[in-house]
């Protein structure tokens, strides 16, 4: 489905210089992942992903959290990126001052070619030790998992972050200077309440740039932003960069 965008969002579009795209789960939704706010499918169904997605969960019961990482391994492998991704991925090879944060943990960016981007959140294809997170590349199978560290024999665990841990390395400092600096900001498929992310719209709106929400649902960042698509990733997101590279 082709949409037609406002005409002043094409004249926005088409003077950005600096522009981040700020991406939520809504993103990887047309590619078959779950969003954390709709029900969980299948065998988690019962469970909610703030249930699981905690240091607290992983000590209490380790096994049952390593294993549904496993399961969101195993169907975010089988994922591809979907439009709404390889949009993105145009952008940025024609705007070198594109920059990507993403929320999410399941590769599609990287995969539909994005490379000046930061995880937020981590990603869930590595996986570290719970105590002091060496990286393990492979592991020995298991009857009683999660597998354990081969170098210092704590338990395995996905490298990504889980509520309460704080957001690691720089991406968040990169990610936030990136939105105080962009004179474009284009948030997706995010239900924009998980802080410190969440803020990321926030700044680039207080610093001047042009706000562009793309989402079907209202959300938090819906009456700042300076314009609203209530469509599709895979839909607005293809023309968003037919409307820039045209
Ligand atoms: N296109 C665009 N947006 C969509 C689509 C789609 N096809 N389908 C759903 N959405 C929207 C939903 O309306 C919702 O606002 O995507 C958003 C998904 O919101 P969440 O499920 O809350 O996902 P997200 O915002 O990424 O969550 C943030 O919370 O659970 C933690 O760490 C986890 O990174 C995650 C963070």
């Amino acid at each position: 489905m082709v949409i037609d965008l406002p005409s002043e969002l094409i004249d926005r579009l088409r003077a950005a210089q600096r522009i981040v795209a700020f991406t939520g789960a809504g993103i990887s939704a047309e590619s078959g992942l779950s969003t954390f706010r709709d029900k969980q499918t299948g065998l988690w169904a019962k469970y909610r992903p703030e249930d699981l997605a905690t240091p607290q969960a992983f000590q209490r019961n380790p096994r049952m959290v390593w294993e549904w990482y496993e399961w969101r391994r195993g169907v975010a492998a089988k994922a591809e990126p979907n439009p709404g991704h390889y949009a993105l991925a145009q952008i940025e090879a024609a705007h070198p001052g594109f920059f990507l944060a993403t929320q999410n943990v399941d590769g599609l960016h990287a995969r539909a070619g994005n490379r000046n981007l930061v995880e937020l959140h981590g990603n869930i294809r590595r996986t570290i030790c719970f105590d002091h997170r060496h990286p393990a590349d492979s592991w020995a199978p298991t009857d009683e998992p999660p597998p354990r560290c081969a170098h210092c024999g704590s338990l395995l665990r996905p490298d990504v972050v889980w509520f309460g841990e704080p957001l690691r390395g720089d991406a968040l400092v990169r990610a936030q200077q990136a939105a105080a600096q962009c004179d474009l900001f284009l948030s997706i498929g995010t239900s924009t309440m998980v802080y410190p992310a969440a803020e990321l719209p926030f700044i680039a709106g207080s610093n001047g740039a042009t706000v562009i929400e793309i989402n079907p649902d209202f959300t938090p960042l819906s009456k700042l932003a300076n314009f609203v698509l209530r469509e599709k990733a895979g839909t607005a997101l293809p023309a968003i960069a037919a409307a820039m590279l045209d």
